[in-house]
């Protein structure tokens, strides 16, 4: 379904995406590990068109989707939920969720409208809050409306880097335990980025473990899991050494 191949991405001279491979297949969790600099948000973002490789192939469903626009790549069906905070805090829940049609430039008529609450759906507590500014909700709430603009575009494959980030790990749970459903319930297919590395691999089937631009290792995420020492070795912080026994 989503097809990495030999991916080169460079910002100006520097060599951070290095001979890259990876898959996603249907109805896959596919996880990405590896510390803070090894080049996962790079690979998420040129995935998503954000960035442009130098080189390589991005297939989805066998069609290149190398060198299209961030836009024209969410109408090929995937979409990205970025690292770090990204919503407009100015602007009304709903119309966070509006930008995640913006590459359609859509007017808001009443079935955009029911898109927009249907990607809500699958989180009850914003349902509530469509017209309160994303500026006054909570952290976990933020990180819901963030997924609930990328599930807008009804995605085929789902993108997604660091959902856990500065969240307690209560709010982590209910929003890993939706993006479990997500994938379930909407045939979704993903790859997410992860520090915590136990929580990744929990909900994944397999996994990538990353070092400085490159794969180094792939497994079952069950194998990867009982592995300590990738574990110890490649994986800092939570997941990794502090959480082994
Ligand atoms: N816009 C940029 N311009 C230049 N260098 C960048 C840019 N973004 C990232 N880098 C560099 O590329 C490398 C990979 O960064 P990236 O953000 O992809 O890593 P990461 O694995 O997502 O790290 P983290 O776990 O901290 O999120 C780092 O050395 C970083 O400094
Ligand atoms: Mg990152």
């Amino acid at each position: 379904m989503l097809v990495v191949r030999n991916l080169n991405t460079y910002y100006g001279a520097v060599h951070v995406i290095k001979n890259l491979s990876l898959h996603v297949d249907k109805g896959e969790i596919v996880a990405i590990l590896g510390a803070n600099g090894a080049g996962k948000s790079t690979l998420m973002n040129t995935i998503a068109g954000l960035v442009s490789p130098r080189d390589g192939e991005i297939l989805a469903d066998g069609v290149n989707i190398k060198g299209l626009s961030p836009g024209e790549i969410i109408s090929m069906g995937i979409a990205l939920v970025p690292e770090g905070n990204t919503l407009f805090y100015g602007l009304s829940v709903r119309e966070n969720l509006a930008l995640g049609l913006a590459h359609r430039s859509l007017r808001i008529t009443p079935s955009v409208r029911s898109m927009l609450d249907e990607a809500l759906e699958i989180f009850p507590s914003l349902a509530g809050k469509r017209n309160v500014s994303a500026g006054s909700l909570s952290g976990g709430e933020q990180q819901m409306l963030s997924i609930a603009r990328a599930l807008v575009s009804r995605p085929r494959i789902l993108l997604l880097d660091e959902l856990s980030m500065g969240l307690a790990p209560n709010t982590t749970a209910l929003i890993f335990s939706r993006i479990a459903e997500i994938n379930k319930s909407m045939d979704t297919s993903i790859l997410i980025v992860e520090q915590n590395a136990r929580l990744a691999l929990d909900i994944s089937s397999r996994g990538y473990i990353m070092e400085t631009g490159k794969v180094i290792f792939k497994g079952s995420s069950a194998d990867l899991r009982d592995n300590p020492e990738i574990l110890r070795s490649y994986l800092g912080g939570a997941g990794g050494k502090d959480a082994l026994p």
